[in-house]
């Protein structure tokens, strides 16, 4: 459920008309709604109410500090994997202590600037990446927290880019190996070991390879706690998909009946780290159409926003429903929706039916919420557009758009030219 809706013909975010919010800050911006992003991550903390646990939105989807700001007020955690991310987490206002570092390749830097700021664990993925937390942790006089991130090795049926927990990508650890880690982690004397975690993909709509992963985890705890580890936290990552077209994923209920499931009998802290299923579909993409051709067999409208401001469908192929802001009555019409870009991957649609857009109509590209600007780019040289926040009655543009003089900053001429 959002709050991207049509009254009577007009498209709204909340209480304001998206055409309005467009008149004001240009086209093309990101436009979010602060009452879907709070319900839904309502919705999934309160599936999880009777199951300790701790929720680490993973800020790679959405790192804008309001966003982060808004889910901090809610008590969310965060789920990291650069040094800008903890920044941004920290800035926003997100308690060290419900932060967790994840990522193959941390740096000294990262793992010094995440130490210093006390926050709660490290996923480590390699051993030799425990010899480097257990070196820094001890030029410190200090233990680094770590879980050891598992390869649980399950199949997941989603796009094989984010697919991540086949034993052929490159994250965690083999499960075969874990207990040699484990073991290596135990010995070395500035690690401490607090968990175990995994993350198997995204944008996954069956409960079975989650359930799948968690019990390899908890098999893997109680073997650790023969060895004589405490392993207090399980950490399943993130992954739940949502619903761009006609996927019907698991509702959250579901999934927390699920793993509470496969957890009975446990006594550990449960980890997740959603970041599509809060904010996915709580924002948007609005642009503008610039202008209008058909070649022999097909049409093509091009729009003002392009896949530097939103790359998943080029990259992906990744279906985002196209909404006019003034709802059109008349037959669809079969068309690609294309951007200015000049390569034939920026398109937002191909070959799909669509109402007649013409020149300087507003369209939305919808459920642009997770990994739209996160992943915007300046290709082109286009500056990137600014994000809008609308709670209620009011709205206030939470990043402004990029202008020229932003695309050249740091850059120098030498003097040697
Ligand atoms: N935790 C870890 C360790 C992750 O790598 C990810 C996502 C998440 C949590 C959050 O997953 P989510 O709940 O959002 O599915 N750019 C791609 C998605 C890449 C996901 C990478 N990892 C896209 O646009 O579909």
């Amino acid at each position: 459920m959002h709050h991207f809706i049509y009254k009577d013909d007009d498209l709204y975010c909340e209480d304001l008309l998206v055409s309005s919010i467009a008149e004001q800050v240009g086209t093309p911006f990101y436009l979010y709604s602060h009452a879907t992003i709070t319900r839904h991550f309502r919705v999934f903390e309160g599936a999880f109410n009777s199951l300790e646990h701790l929720t680490c939105f993973s800020v790679k989807s959405n790192s804008n500090i309001a966003i982060l700001k808004t889910l901090a007020l809610e008590g969310a955690g965060a789920d990291i994997v650069s040094g800008g991310e903890l920044f941004r987490a920290l800035r926003a206002g997100i308690s060290a202590s419900k932060i967790i570092f994840s990522g193959v390749g941390k740096t000294r830097d990262e793992i010094e600037f995440a130490l210093k700021s006390d926050i709660l664990m490290f996923n480590a993925e390699s051993d030799q990446e425990l010899q480097t937390l257990n070196s820094i942790a001890g030029n410190f006089g200090c233990k680094a927290p770590v879980a050891i991130r598992i390869n649980p090795d399950v199949e997941t049926n989603t796009h094989p880019y984010i697919a991540t927990g086949l034993s052929e990508n490159k994250f965690g650890i083999p499960l075969q190996h874990s207990l040699r880690s484990y073991a290596l982690a135990k010995e070395l004397e500035n690690i401490e070991v607090k968990g175990i975690s995994c993350h198997i993909g995204s944008q996954l709509t069956d409960i079975n390879p989650f359930v799948e992963a968690l019990q390899k985890l908890k098999w893997l705890s109680q073997e650790l706690e023969m060895m004589g580890m405490n392993i207090r936290y399980l950490n399943l990552g993130g992954g739940l998909g949502i619903t761009y077209n006609d996927e019907t994923p698991p509702h959250p209920s579901e999934y927390a009946v699920a793993l509470q499931k496969t957890l009975e009998g446990t006594n550990v802290i449960l980890i997740l780290e959603p970041g599509r299923v809060i904010i996915g579909n709580a924002g948007i993409l609005v642009t503008q159409v610039l202008y209008t051709k058909s070649s022999m067999n097909k049409r093509f409208i091009i729009v003002d926003a392009a896949m530097n401001d939103l790359i998943r469908p080029a990259l992906y192929n990744s279906f985002h429903a196209v909404q006019p802001t003034k709802k059109n009555h008349s037959d669809m019409v079969k068309a690609d929706l294309v951007g200015p870009v000049c390569e034939s991957g920026d398109f937002f649609a191909r070959d799909r039916y669509m109402p007649p857009l013409k020149v300087g109509d507003l369209v939305a590209l919808m459920s642009s919420g997770a990994y739209g600007f996160s992943m915007a780019s300046n290709y082109n040289s286009r500056p990137r557009p600014p994000e809008v926040l609308v709670k209620g009655k009011r709205y206030s543009i939470i990043r402004a758009r990029e202008t020229f003089e932003d695309l050249v900053r740091g850059e120098v001429i030498p003097e040697f030219l």
